[in-house]
């Protein structure tokens, strides 16, 4: 029902009135019966005004921005959890002399990213320096010394990046020159280890003019994936902040509204914390979920169905990943459903419990994967457990089948069993629908087992 509606009703009404007004009087007297006939259109009348009213007001409600201020009022008390502060410098430095002491025992003479998570890391230049073809090198020499080789042209706009180092020397190249024959000539190394992003045209432009080049080491790699206490605050911040924000989601999602509702709440919600939009929100309704990174834009949310919502943002250039498969308060699932929202909760408990230090990587995912083999649906847990989390999404330490590294404590890795049943998949196996169920938390390793950084696991659909 709509306005025009309301219009159509009431003009009938208007042009009796008007049309029949020098006899009205003589009218309602002496028949009583078109009094009758008026006072029902004017009860239809009112009745589409309520009508018209009702719709848009329904509409309104399952609009993103009603989702958003409901789940607002439930959010805000938690964005003080945000307030932490970010890295200092003298833990940069810190970063840079055990970087320091690690090449000495790798034997090499120093290190060289680009803009990267791990110049971030070493030396707070982000990424926002967009890499070109002109090398822009970040080096940490095995005697602790900073440096960068920067194009001669660009070293005004590079010397304005706020970068952390106690003492720097910059290596210009000019146009006409060669950059790794320049780097050659002025720090005389031998032999280097370059970041795991650094692109071939780098390796193969420092090996041309006769330089070593091995790749990055785990140890070095593991620098950054142990975490400082620091970089755990800030990673708690935004990992609570976020599953709170899948929980205000949760509190006002209603049956009816569309994923993209949810995803622009979602991203509204993210921006009024005051941590930009977020990275992505994924938002996916019933069989939409059945592809773990989401199917077509799907309808309206049913009642029976599973909300998968996983989503994340960053603070200080920490990521936080979370996945909760959740259920608005008055919707329900079928007994089978519920059976495999249980099954993955209890595959990331006992993957939890075996976070623990010195514990492998394959043995930590297959522990996982076996809750959800013995309820007979192994081979719809199609990706690995999880990946570490910082100031890449996704890095090292990867929880796969195929991974031989040992955990260690401080390092911070998602746990996210799945299970995805296509439609088709699930005509085969005479069941009534495809699904996807994921529950996802980033966890801290520790001497004992995993601890979630979110604060807390999902305890069911309702209570996320
Ligand atoms: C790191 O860079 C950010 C801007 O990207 C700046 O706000 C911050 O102060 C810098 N930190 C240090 C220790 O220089
Ligand atoms: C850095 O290099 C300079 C020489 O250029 C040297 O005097 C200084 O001691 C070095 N610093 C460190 C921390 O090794
Ligand atoms: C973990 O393994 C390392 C190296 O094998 C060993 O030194 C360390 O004691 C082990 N830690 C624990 C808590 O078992």
């Amino acid at each position: 029902m709509s306005s025009s509606s309301e219009k159509e009703s009431r003009e009938p009404l208007l042009q009796l009135t008007t049309a029949s007004k020098p006899k009205r009087r003589a009218l309602k007297i002496k028949h009583p019966i078109c009094l009758i006939v008026l006072i029902i259109l004017a009860i239809i009348n009112v009745f589409c005004i309520v009508a018209a009213i009702s719709y848009r007001l329904s509409s309104h409600l399952l609009s993103s921005k009603a989702l958003e201020s409901c789940a607002w009022s439930l959010l805000e008390e938690h964005v003080s959890l945000l307030d932490v502060p970010a890295i200092s410098r003298s833990e940069f430095l810190t970063r840079q002399s055990t970087l320091a002491s690690a090449l000495q025992d790798a034997g090499v003479d120093a290190f060289i990213a680009e803009p990267s998570a791990s110049s971030l890391y070493f030396a707070n230049i982000s990424t926002t320096y967009e890499l070109s073809e002109r090398p822009f090198l970040i080096i940490v020499s095995a005697s602790g010394n900073f440096s960068y080789l920067a194009p001669k042209f660009e070293i005004g706009r590079i010397a304005g990046l706020e970068m952390a180092y106690d003492s720097k020397k910059v290596i210009e190249w000019k146009e006409e020159e060669s950059p790794y024959e320049v780097l050659k000539r002025e720090t005389g190394y031998a032999k280097v280890m370059v970041d795991e992003h650094v692109r071939f045209m780098i390796a193969s432009g420092l090996t041309g003019v006769g330089v070593d080049v091995v790749p990055m080491s785990r140890e070095i790699q593991s620098l950054r994936a142990v975490k400082s206490e620091a970089e755990l605050a800030i990673l708690k911040g935004i990992n609570i902040l976020t599953l709170q924000l899948v929980r205000s989601l949760q509190g006002c999602i209603k049956l009816g509204m569309t994923q993209n509702t949810i995803q622009t709440a979602a991203h509204g919600l993210f921006t009024k914390a005051g941590v930009g939009e977020g990275f992505w929100a994924i938002v996916l309704f019933g069989e939409q979920a059945a592809s773990p990174h989401g199917g077509s834009s799907g309808g309206e949310l049913k009642n029976g169905e599973f909300v998968l919502i996983d989503i994340g943002s960053s603070l200080h250039g920490y990521g936080s990943d979370v996945t909760r498969t959740i259920l608005p308060s008055k919707s329900t699932v079928s007994a089978e459903l519920m059976d495999v929202w249980n099954t993955v909760h209890a595959a990331q408990g006992a993957a939890i419990e075996l976070m623990k230090v010195n514990e492998t990587c394959s043995v930590v995912d297959a522990t996982s994967r076996k809750v959800i083999q013995d309820a007979g649906l192994g081979e719809f847990f199609t990706h690995r457990l999880g990946h570490g989390l910082g100031l890449e999404m996704h890095e090292h330490p990867y929880l796969n089948g195929a991974n031989d590294e040992k955990l260690k404590v401080g390092e911070v890795v998602t746990n996210e069993p799945g299970i995805y049943v296509t439609p088709e998949q699930a005509r085969e196996m005479s069941k009534d629908v495809g699904f996807g169920v994921r529950i996802e938390d980033a966890v801290l390793v520790t001497e004992n087992g995993g601890v979630v950084m979110t604060g807390a696991r999902a305890r069911s659909p309702w209570k996320p």
